[in-house]
């Protein structure tokens, strides 16, 4: 056992999900179609394809995810039983407005929210709630062209005010856009569509477009924060970013200039959300580009107005970078500007493990952005092998967790860091975002399905969960 910091009274340990990746239920109870539902099974190393609406003979795992829908209470009690204290959700934008663009919501998926989140409480478990976490209506990307379009900002504030209005006395914690800040790789189609529902063709300039579309979605969420604090003061409403660090491959110092501004292009969405205002290079940039933006005076207000409580964020690697010889510019591009860093072991997925990092980048968030932390997502994709008398061995995932956990309870004891909480991502299995897998495992609860829905979906426990339990028991003593 490895001794660590006990973490501060009230501090919120949990589990994460998103809503997509384990409700299933895709179309029950007048759910309409989201941008998860067209996204096909991919595999290690093989996208998923995105199909021009439903297409029969397809395989779309976020149709059935964990089955989550229906057996919610069985998993709450799981979670309550490990000791949670909150518990990240996302609600499906499509359960309250199957199409996006009506103006009265959809009271059985209202309905739907109420009852799990009510289950949650009755163990003890507040929920902890993102408004759009990859699961925009799918009609509002073809009727409008998502967030390429500025009348997005009223379909996602009319979504907003209402969940906040009918959970106003349930949930305290929100988060507005999960991971705002993927679609810097603006050169995948997946994270422009997963984050803001651009399908863009080959005339299209596709990076202009991200800056667009994040720019209303900005707007969008700070007039969201301003609802939120208008409907209950008490809210606590955080943006959240996926927090990779992007470290310069050597001291040379083209190195570190291409280092840095890689981390102004990852990061410049956490500055306009926890700052309320543009960093001074990004205009100098778009007027390098030749980049028209639609960005008005009204609406710099509106981003100075909105600013968020905390910073929500994702930690599961980190990245390298290096200079190019004789460019001025650093003009970074993710991903092609990564090399690799030959320090640090990475996962089957390729994903690099590097707990330090965890840390470093919480000290570098509380120096820029000085606001209250919650790590919403961290955790570790593995293929798990039940045995035969049904228990999982996963002392990887245990490993992976020991060594971040001490690296986060020493930003928080050594460093001074503000952390609200930790929600480790996957608690239980579900559908992986970046591959439509099951076979690519988050979860301490193992869920008895594969990557085409086979199986009974029956729970079990891995050695992960009674780890877990005693680190929450514990309050982050005992790793
Ligand atoms: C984050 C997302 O990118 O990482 C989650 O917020 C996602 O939705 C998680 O599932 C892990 O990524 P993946 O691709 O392994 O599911």
């Amino acid at each position: 056992m490895t001794k660590g910091y006990k973490m501060p009274k009230g501090f919120l340990w949990g589990g994460a999900v998103a809503a997509h990746q384990l409700e299933g239920g895709w179309d029950v109870d007048g759910k309409g179609v989201s941008i998860a539902d067209v996204m096909t099974a991919g595999r290690n190393g093989v996208p998923r394809k995105v199909t021009d609406g439903v297409k029969e003979g397809e395989v779309y795992p976020n149709h059935w995810g964990n089955d989550f829908y229906h057996r919610y209470p069985e998993d709450d009690k799981l979670f309550a039983e490990m000791g949670f204290k909150c518990f990240r959700t996302s609600i499906a934008w499509t359960r309250i407005f199957p199409n996006g663009d009506e103006t009265a919501p959809n009271e059985a998926g209202l309905k739907f929210y109420d009852d799990l989140f009510d289950d949650l409480l009755s163990h003890g478990i507040q929920p902890v709630v993102t408004l759009s976490h990859f699961e925009i209506p799918y009609h509002l990307v073809k009727a409008y062209g998502g967030f390429s379009n500025r009348k997005m900002i009223d379909f996602f504030v009319r979504f907003a005010t209402v969940v906040f209005d009918r959970y106003k006395d349930k949930v305290k914690y929100w988060m507005t856009f999960n991971e705002i800040n993927n679609q810097t790789a603006w050169s995948d189609p997946h994270p422009l569509l997963q984050n803001s529902g651009l399908q863009l063709g080959a005339d299209d300039n596709w990076e202009q477009a991200m800056y667009q579309a994040a720019h209303y979605e900005l707007v969008a969420s700070a007039l969201a924060v301003q609802a939120g604090h208008a409907i209950n003061p008490d809210f606590q409403i955080g943006c959240m970013v996926a927090m990779c660090p992007i470290y310069p491959l050597t001291a040379k110092p083209a190195d570190v200039m291409m280092a840095e501004r890689a981390m102004q292009k990852r990061y410049w969405f956490g500055d306009v959300h926890c700052l309320g205002e543009y960093p001074k290079w990004l205009p100098k940039y778009f007027e390098r580009k030749g980049f028209d933006m639609d960005i008005t005076a009204a609406d710099l207000e509106t981003l100075k107005a909105g600013t968020v409580d905390y910073v929500g964020f994702s930690y599961y690697m980190s990245f390298v970078t290096k200079g190019r010889d004789g460019d001025q510019e650093y003009d970074f591009k993710e991903p092609d500007d990564f090399v690799e860093n030959p320090y640090v072991e990475k996962s089957d997925w390729g994903w690099q493990i590097d707990p330090t990092g965890l840390r470093y980048a919480m000290n570098w968030m509380q120096d820029r952005w000085h606001l209250p932390q919650f790590i919403v997502e961290n955790g570790f994709g593995a293929y798990d092998k039940k045995e035969a008398d049904g228990s999982v061995h996963d002392d990887y995932r245990i490993s992976y967790f020991r060594d971040h956990i001490l690296a986060m309870e020493e930003a928080v004891a050594l460093d001074g860091v503000d952390l609200i909480g930790y929600t480790p991502w996957g608690c239980i299995d579900l559908v992986s975002a970046s591959t439509g897998e099951m076979a690519k495992r988050y979860g301490f609860i193992y869920v008895d399905a594969d990557d085409n829905g086979h199986g009974s979906f029956d729970r079990s426990k891995k050695d992960s969960f009674d780890w877990f339990q005693q680190v929450i028991a514990s309050d982050g003593e005992d790793l």
